[in-house]
């Protein structure tokens, strides 16, 4: 049964989609119906179609009461929304359903697990959270939530472990049909932990153990975990609250976390080798992966993070967009990320220049230029023995308005610069990137989708991401080189 709430927020998406111009939306990224979107959840194959839901607030551009947003897609760029799948309409998710994931039940229905919240006055004033972790099933457009929620409460977890911040399951099923589940907790310090859960049936859980602790080396609580297994490693994604930043590996405030490192499923045991970030740009947070049909493990984040979202006018009709679908794998202990192969199907127009020298100046190549564009550009110095001292390109740029990326070959830093693309607004405009060492070569693949930026570098080995609201006449892209530099450039148009 549909309740009240969720048949008026269909209704409510329904009618409001409309006001909404499909120019002034992102093209292949997934963006919310209408309203407000964050964290990427429930991401699944199922049924012949990829779905997407989505932490989802319709009647504003503001966060809100947490409904699910959904939608589908074939190739993970064309998506079509659907009805919500979930609105807060229950006694034990009155406050919000928060994040969490899907799995397929062999009945052939989709099972979704979800945090529901309870916030309460504390006597003091001030708000007192209650997470548990609850289930809707359903066929893929209606979902009904179960009898006996909540699946997994504060009475499942040993003590000291904390009931507020007890929240984001991510599901899988493994070879032998069991099912596990990792979600993210703290411990009495305050820290962040990532517990494990398992369940014979995907109804009934039980706690098994920590499965990694923070010990407040990354930040403090660790939201959205995702654990999988990709090239021979296992893969532990989180993303952590108030960090404090790290060289260039960590920044301030809510940022994303990639462990990885070797799982012993006897033990349950998760050595951890490496850690790194997963995007080193402005935008990003909360990912989640799926894997695909063909057995690629395919990653889609927030492209929005909490302490960097651009205030927005009034007048603005949507807020949050997804990330691009990246493909990883794990290369010498490094998680490498590549926009999906689906995304070459979508290139036009190629034009190409090889080998073009700039020396002091600033240029414009003909038609290289657009908003919905897949560039690559190799730069290297002009000269091998004199080398350059800068390089940048410039987007999304006309005589009001740029966003850039600036390369210094003698420090290694990429920076990301979007002060000038419109914002009205002091938060960060900046973000660096220390890129392994390339006064040789640095490759750069820059996807631009009208409102993002999503750049590889050397072939994944480092993304930078970072959303800006510039006017869609700057659709200019300029080189600049202080001291001479040789670069290949490869554009697309995406279409
Ligand atoms: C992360 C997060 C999750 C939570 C959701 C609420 O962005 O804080 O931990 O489930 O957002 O919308």
């Amino acid at each position: 049964m549909t309740s009240q709430t969720l048949r008026e927020a269909r209704k409510y998406e329904e009618a409001s989609e409309k006001m909404i111009k499909k120019e002034e939306r992102p093209d292949f990224h997934l963006s919310v119906r209408t309203g407000w979107m964050n964290d990427p959840n429930g991401f699944s194959y199922y049924k012949g179609h990829y779905h997407m839901f989505y932490q989802y607030y319709p009647y504003d551009t503001k966060w809100g009461p947490m409904h699910w947003g959904h939608a589908v897609s074939k190739d993970l760029l064309h998506w079509e929304y659907l009805p919500a799948a979930l609105a807060p309409d229950e006694a034990y998710d009155r406050d919000g359903c928060f994040s969490g994931s899907a799995v397929e039940l062999p009945d052939g229905r989709q099972l979704l697990m979800y945090t529901g919240v309870v916030s309460t006055p504390r006597w003091n004033g001030g708000h007192c959270e209650t997470q548990t972790q609850c289930i809707a099933v359903g066929d893929g457009v209606d979902y009904e939530k179960y009898d006996c929620n909540p699946v997994l409460d504060g009475k499942d977890l040993p003590q000291g472990f904390s009931r507020e911040d007890f929240r984001d399951p991510k599901m899988w099923k493994d070879a032998d049909g069991k099912y596990w589940c990792v979600i993210g907790n703290r411990p009495a310090d305050g820290s962040g932990q990532i517990l494990l859960f398992s369940s014979e049936d995907a109804f009934r859980w039980k706690y098994e153990k920590v499965l990694v602790e923070n010990q407040n080396r990354v930040g403090k609580m660790w939201e959205c975990p995702d654990f999988f297994e990709l090239d021979d490693k296992w893969v532990l994604l989180t993303s952590p609250q108030d960090m404090l930043p790290k060289d260039f590996e960590f920044h301030n405030g809510n940022g994303t976390l990639c462990l990885i490192g070797e799982y012993d499923s006897q033990t349950l045991t998760f050595t951890e080798r490496n850690q790194q970030s997963i995007d080193y740009g402005i935008d990003f947070y909360a990912p989640q992966t799926v894997m695909t049909p063909d057995g690629r493990r395919v990653m889609i984040g927030w492209m929005q993070n909490w302490d960097t979202c651009m205030p927005h006018s009034p007048y603005q009709k949507w807020f949050g967009q997804m990330s691009l679908p990246r493909e990883l794998s794990v290369k010498n202990g490094r998680l490498y990320q590549k926009p999906i192969k689906e995304l070459e199907d979508m290139r036009k127009n190629k034009v190409a220049y090889p080998d073009v020298v700039l020396e002091n100046d600033t240029i414009h190549l003909e038609k290289v230029q657009g908003r919905k564009i897949d560039m690559e550009i190799s730069i290297r110095p002009g000269d091998p023995e004199s080398g350059y001292r800068k390089f940048a390109v410039r987007f999304a740029q006309n005589e009001e308005y740029q966003t850039s990326l600036s390369f210094r070959p003698y420090e290694s830093v990429l920076k990301i610069d979007r002060k000038f693309s419109g914002s009205r607004r002091a938060l960060i405009h900046q973000r660096r990137c220390k890129v392994n060492s390339r006064e040789k070569e640095l490759k750069l693949r820059i996807i631009l989708d009208r409102f993002s930026v999503e750049v590889f570098i050397n072939d994944g080995e480092q993304v930078m991401s970072a959303t800006f609201f510039t006017d869609m006449a700057a659709d200019g892209i300029s080189f600049f080189a202080d001291g001479k530099v040789r670069m290949d450039v490869v554009k697309y148009d995406l279409d």
